[in-house]
């Protein structure tokens, strides 16, 4: 077997393309996003520029914010609440990680609800555990976009989220639950990891390690979302960018699998735009 690659950027450019027509008639007034970096992590900047080039082309006016590595707590909330209260900022989010010693629940706290578009403050997390509408996660919301654009059968598959965080795996989790799928949970932490992802039907990979999911972790014509954004090391691709999924094993075995680059990601990125502007309509304008 082939697996069909998942082509997460043509969605996305869709995606980024129909915000662009909402947003055209209203270039005088345009929904605003905040983004806050604390400290100089590289990858950080990186993932902070691409977000601020995506508002641009979709007509969302952008607002950075940078804070240096030596900022406190209070220093940060200060800024956060200064943007809470701005009447041109619809959405606020602040880049993780924090830097360590940071208190980063704290931080979030601080977000107005309804101005949390990465939708990782308490109020809009248990919105979603409870099922009520509210911002949900870019990542994850991303992976069930891209689950139901490719007519992924969710509806009593059994889906396998390797990965808890906050970000991705509890909410994502949450999500393929309300979609009647049935979930297994697994980290770093599991014992027999191989054990667990091989019963998956759909396989999400979010734990931040190079190319671990290989071929024979994988049932033959399963789904596989690779969330993991790696720098490869070593060897001749060394500074490109790999997966947490083996891509030239698992194509073999996988009936769809998502590239990295080019998969998840630029879906994350299409969610934002998209929780930004539903952040503007909702408020006041
Ligand atoms: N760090 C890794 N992913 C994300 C994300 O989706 N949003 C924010 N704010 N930080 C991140």
């Amino acid at each position: 077997m082939t697996a069909e690659i998942m082509n997460g950027s043509g969605l996305a450019a869709k995606l980024r393309e129909d915000l662009r027509t909402e947003l055209a008639p209203f270039q005088a007034s345009p929904p605003g996003l905040a983004v806050v970096l604390v400290g100089a992590d590289p990858a950080s900047a990186v993932y902070v520029k691409h977000k601020i080039r995506a508002c641009e082309e979709v007509g969302i006016r952008s607002i950075h914010v940078s804070l240096p590595a030596t900022a406190t707590q209070e220093q940060i909330a200060a800024e956060i609440r200064r943007l809470n209260a701005a009447r041109d900022v619809h959405g606020i989010l602040v880049q993780l990680p924090l830097p360590s010693g940071m208190d980063t629940l704290a931080a979030l706290a601080e977000i107005d609800p309804v101005k949390d578009v990465d939708g990782f403050g308490a109020l809009n997390q248990g919105r979603l555990v409870s099922g009520l509408p509210g911002f949900r996660p870019c990542t994850p919301a991303g992976v069930m976009h891209m689950l139901q654009a490719g007519n992924v059968p969710l509806a009593g598959a059994h889906a396998v989220v390797l990965g808890r965080s906050l970000i991705v795996g509890k909410p994502l989790a949450t999500l393929l639950l309300a979609a009647d799928a049935s979930v297994t949970v697994c980290h770093s932490r599991s014992a027999d990891i191989g054990a667990l992802t091989r019963l998956a039907d759909i396989l999400v990979v979010a734990v931040g390690r190079a190319r671990m999911i290989t071929a024979d972790m994988v049932k033959p014509g399963a789904t596989v979302i690779d969330v993991g954004i790696n720098r490869v090391q070593q060897g001749a691709l060394a500074g490109s960018l790999c997966g947490d999924v083996d891509f030239e094993s698992v194509r073999r075995v996988a009936a769809r699998l998502t590239p990295v680059p080019g998969g998840v990601g630029p879906m994350t990125i299409a969610m934002l735009l998209r929780n930004t502007v539903d952040a503007w309509h909702r408020q006041a304008r």
